[in-house]
């Protein structure tokens, strides 16, 4: 089914709204589904939706599958992975949806095409994971001209909302914000020497990370960030970039790696180098993402902090899908909610600590 739902979308039928943020509310994720508070900050605006609101309900009364091209950022972690997989899932042939999906290999110039030819291709709906914020404006005006609404999902894009039918995806600033806040309460006042392995240069996922650490450290001033580079998500990344600062720096007490797969590298760094961390080592490690493996190195006390980012948000696109076919309203925003988990032996505020009932109970 190839239509085109009128442009009026993409302006006057949004609304605010947040599903949930913070992972400050000490339940154990399950991840059937990401769960459902209003952020705290925002509830003064109508909170529509809770929850994804069905399992996969079937295309529009007219019958065709719906087409929807999916600009992907990449493949670069495990993350992706199982954000990639969730999305197949929730757009499968038997939910009523033509899925086509580009990998775009962490080039912004190979997704810029794929999104071109989604709009060639009169899909009806294009869902982009952009890579970076910046250099969106051009081509989102070319989908409106076409009529095809966009979802921007995962992380964002800095272009005019107005070009755009609703973004969905976790609150990069409030998850680096959990990191700092979890620092702050576990050292107590004493030093840090920290070093930063950050995200792909431009993504909104690191912007966003960096930001919300940078916050909470502005409050402590016993903490000096000594360095602070990219690991481009990957575990390469964080090994080689863990390797780097080993040779520059030989006093430093906490490592940020902003996903999983440099915490990975950069402990195969500091395990080359007889360096210790963890919940019984010298150096704190926080990571991002709480993937299954990240959570067992979480549960090993190898990492001491992770926070969620939840890859599992196919579904939220899906209901906007639903919505946008029955001509509803549809939020502007949706922000997915995380938590944040800690190693046993250490309790907080911010996070839940790790249990192995914890790591079985979760999907991703
Ligand atoms: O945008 C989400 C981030 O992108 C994840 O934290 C990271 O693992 C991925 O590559």
């Amino acid at each position: 089914m190839k239509k085109k739902l009128a442009v009026l979308l993409a302006g006057t039928m949004v609304m605010a709204s947040l599903v949930a943020c913070g992972g400050n509310d000490a339940a154990p994720a399950t991840n059937d589904a990401p769960a459902a508070e209003p952020a705290a900050e925002d509830t003064a605006e109508p909170v529509a939706e809770a929850e994804p609101e069905a399992e996969a309900e079937a295309p529009a009364a007219s019958g065709g599958a719906i087409s929807v091209g999916f600009a992907q950022v990449g493949h670069e972690s495990d993350w992706r992975a199982a954000n990639t997989q969730n999305y197949q899932d929730a757009f499968s042939e038997a939910n009523g949806y033509e899925l086509s999906f580009v990998d775009a290999d962490n080039d912004n110039a190979v997704q810029l095409e794929a999104v071109r030819n989604f709009i060639q291709q009169e899909m009806d709906y294009i869902c982009i994971a952009p890579i970076e914020t910046a250099g969106w404006d051009t081509v989102l005006q070319e989908a409106q001209d076409a009529g095809i609404p966009v979802l921007i999902v995962d992380r964002s894009v800095d272009a005019d909302p107005s070009l755009y039918t609703t973004q969905l995806g976790c609150d990069m600033v409030a998850e680096g914000e959990t990191a700092g806040n979890w620092l702050g309460e576990y050292l107590d006042g004493a030093d840090a020497k920290i070093l930063v392995i950050e995200g792909s240069v431009g993504a909104s996922a690191t912007l966003g990370r960096t930001e919300g650490f940078n916050n909470i450290a502005a409050q402590h001033s016993e903490w000096e960030i000594l360095d602070s580079q990219s690991g481009d998500f990957t575990q390469a990344g964080g090994q080689e970039v863990m390797e780097s600062f080993i040779k520059s720096y030989s006093d430093f007490n906490v490592v940020v790696c902003q996903n999983d797969n440099e915490a990975y590298g950069a402990m195969d760094a500091m395990d080359a180098a007889g360096i210790t961390y963890g919940v019984d080592g010298d150096v704190i490690i926080i990571s991002f993402d709480a993937t299954h493996d990240g959570l067992q190195y979480t549960l090993d006390g190898k990492i001491n902090c992770n926070v969620e980012c939840n890859p599992l948000q196919a579904q939220f696109a899906a209901d906007v899908i639903q919505k946008l076919e029955a001509g509803q309203a549809v939020d502007a925003q949706t922000i997915v909610k995380d938590e944040a988990f800690v190693a046993p032996g250490i309790t907080s505020q911010y996070a839940i600590t790790m249990t192995q009932e914890v790591l079985d109970g979760r999907a991703y």
